[in-house]
């Protein structure tokens, strides 16, 4: 089991990743001084299989637990979801010191943790992520939200954890589909920061597959070590941040096109490949990288080429998203693997023809 500490001041917090954590978390929340009640918010898939886990080493530590289902799936991260939640909170007295565990994907990471934002003005808040996305990306940095119609986490907080444990056994029931789905967003951040740790990936990627516990360690380990890095010199998203968003222009509407058929993470892997090729065009990232940037998202399950569409609604979608300025589009590029920069200054007509080349 290792430890990384984000260290933001007052709001500092701890990320305790290993095989069978899960059944330390009553121990570590002693340690943070937490006693009596507690809430897990889980889905209906996540509490079937991990939920009995954590609620009997819980109440073996001491603890009154209560367990809060929502339904499985992106369709729960609403208001009316979180109206319900703060219903139950308080048929079930929870009061301002007591703990929500948030314990499933990305989802219910971020409708328990805008719940916990804002009942009763902010209660503690505990990550448990259960997919590889939530462990190497959504549970780091305190970005809570919920969805309102279409658009996607627009209403939200700031709000970080008081700790959060990653169990890299709850991977073992995760959908193949889903795991590829995390695994984008860790070759980005690998991609955007850390060239060693890309070729660590490279090296891997079929261990990493089949779940060799002692690679899905260190791979979920490093991506946190990077993100918190990001978030430790940037919490509020203001300037370093944002090369988060590499692969994320072209894949946002590469995803809003396809109906949301695509998972984000197989846009992701789509933009990612996309916006490498426009560095490429660029004259700046070598196509040797572009290849080997390729050969990876491959690997490891995921799809690299725009689907077939309409390049012309692709450009209309993007720049609906985004800040156009005198017909230049903003992009977070690759200068080599291990290294991006934001760029406001990229032609429209040129990322236009480059879309077109790449289907
Ligand atoms: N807060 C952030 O910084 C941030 C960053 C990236 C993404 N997100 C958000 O994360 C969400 C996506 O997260 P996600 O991909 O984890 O989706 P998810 O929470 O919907 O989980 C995907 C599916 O896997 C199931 N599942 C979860 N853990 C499982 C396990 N161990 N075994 C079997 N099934 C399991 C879930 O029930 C669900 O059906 C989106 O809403 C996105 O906006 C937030
Ligand atoms: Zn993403």
């Amino acid at each position: 089991m290792q430890k990384v500490k984000i260290e933001l001041g007052a709001n500092s917090y701890e990320i305790c990743v290993g095989s069978g954590v899960l059944a330390q978390t009553g121990l570590w929340l002693k340690e943070l001084g937490f006693s009596g009640r507690l809430v897990i918010i889980t889905d209906t898939h996540v509490k079937k299989l991990h939920a009995g886990i954590l609620e009997k080493e819980l109440a073996g530590a001491g603890f009154d637990v209560t367990v809060l289902e929502i339904p499985a799936g992106e369709a729960q991260k609403t208001l009316k979801s979180a109206g319900k939640l703060y219903d139950e909170l308080n048929e079930a007295n929870a009061e301002r010191i007591t703990p929500i565990l948030a314990l499933g994907g990305g989802v219910t990471g971020d409708l328990a943790g805008f719940v916990a934002a804002t009942y009763m003005r902010g209660v503690p808040y505990i990550q448990i992520p259960t997919t590889l996305l939530a462990m190497a990306d959504s549970s780091i940095g305190g970005k809570t939200a919920v969805d309102r119609g279409r658009l996607k986490n627009v209403v939200g907080a700031f709000y970080q954890p008081k700790l959060v444990v990653a169990d890299i056994e709850a991977l073992k029931t995760l959908p193949a589909v889903e795991f590829a789905n995390g695994m984008a967003e860790v070759i980005k951040h690998a991609a955007i920061l850390d060239k060693e740790f890309f070729d660590y990936l490279d090296t891997n990627m079929e261990k990493a597959v089949a779940l060799d516990a002692e690679i899905m360690e260190y791979i979920v380990l490093k991506n946190v070590q990077i993100k918190a890095g990001v978030v430790a010199v940037d919490e509020k998203e203001t300037g370093l941040r944002a090369i988060l968003n590499y692969g994320h222009t072209v894949g946002h509407a590469v995803e809003v096109l396809s109906g949301f058929r695509l998972k984000h993470g197989q846009a992701v892997a789509i933009g990612m490949v996309a916006e490498a090729k426009i560095s490429q065009r660029l004259g700046i990232l070598n196509s040797g990288d572009v290849d080997r940037l390729e050969k990876l998202i491959v690997k490891a399950g995921l799809p690299t080429r725009i689907p077939k569409t309409d390049i012309k609604k692709l450009m209309q979608v993007m720049m609906h998203d985004k800040k156009v300025r005198q017909g230049r589009l903003t992009f977070a590029l690759l200068k080599s693997i291990g290294e991006a920069f934001i760029t406001g200054d990229v032609d429209i007509a040129f990322v236009e023809e480059v879309l077109s080349g790449e289907r």
